[in-house]
C-alpha cells in the first residue's frame, strides 16, 4: 500500500476527494499525514478521517518553516500531493523528493499559471482573455511556479455567460476526478 502525504491551505475539497476514493476502495492508498501552512477548513477532513494533521505556519522564519516541513513528511511517504497548497514548495523538499511531488492547478497549464495565479484570479483571467476552454492540470513540481512536467489534464468548455465563480464551480469536480485518476495511475507504476 502506497503512502500519500497531502499538503493543503484551503477548503480541502480535493483532500476530501482523495479520502473518499480511499474509503470506497477506488484508490488503494493511505494518507499518512496532512500538512497545512495555515489554519484552514480543510483540516476538518483530516480530523474526520483520523489522519494525523500538522500545521506549519507559513509566517514562520523561512529556515524554520523549511526545517519543519522536512521533519513533518513521514519517512514512509511515496508521494507528496499538493492539493491547494499555496506556499511555494522549498527547493530542499523538491531535491529530497525528485518526481515525488505533484500539484493540482485549475487551468490548462502552461496557460494561466505562475506567481499570483490561484483561485478565482485564474478563472477571471481565462474569461477576460475570451478563452473558449479551460480545465485543470496535474503536474510534477519543479523549482518554478506551475512549470513542472504535465502529467494529466482535463478540459472544460467556457460558456459565454460564465463568471469566474461559475467556471470555478464547473472545474472543481473535474479537479477531484482528475486528481484521483492520476493518483491511481501513478501509484500503479
Ligand atoms: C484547487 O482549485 C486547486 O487546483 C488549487 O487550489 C484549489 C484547492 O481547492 N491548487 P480545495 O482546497 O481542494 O477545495
Amino acid at each position: 500500500m502506497k503512502n500519500l502525504c497531502t499538503f493543503i491551505s484551503g477548503g480541502g475539497s480535493n483532500l476530501a476527494a482523495i479520502i473518499r476514493a480511499i474509503q470506497t476502495g477506488e484508490l488503494d492508498a493511505r494518507i499518512n499525514r496532512v500538512i497545512a501552512d495555515r489554519d484552514c477548513a480543510g483540516k476538518n477532513h483530516a480530523f474526520q478521517a483520523d489522519i494525523p494533521f500538522t500545521l506549519i505556519d507559513r509566517k514562520l522564519e523561512k529556515t524554520t518553516f523549511i526545517a519543519e516541513l522536512l521533519d513533518s513528511v513521514p519517512a514512509d511517504t511515496d508521494l507528496i500531493v499538493l492539493a491547494g497548497f499555496l506556499s511555494i514548495m522549498p527547493r530542499e523538499l523538491i531535491e529530497k523528493y525528485p518526481r515525488k511531488i505533484i500539484n493540482l492547478h485549475p487551468s490548462l497549464l502552461p496557460k494561466y499559471g505562475g506567481a499570483g495565479m490561484y483561485g478565482l484570479r485564474v478563472h477571471q483571467a481565462v474569461i477576460e482573455n475570451g478563452e473558449t476552454e479551460s480545465g485543470c492540470t496535474v503536474h510534477y513540481v519543479d523549482n518554478g511556479i506551475d512549470t513542472g512536467e504535465i502529467i494529466a489534464q482535463s478540459r472544460v468548455a467556457v460558456q459565454a455567460d460564465d463568471s469566474a465563480e461559475t467556471l470555478q464551480q464547473r472545474i472543481a469536480p473535474k479537479e477531484h476526478e482528475l486528481l484521483v485518476q492520476t493518483l491511481k495511475t501513478l501509484l500503479q507504476r
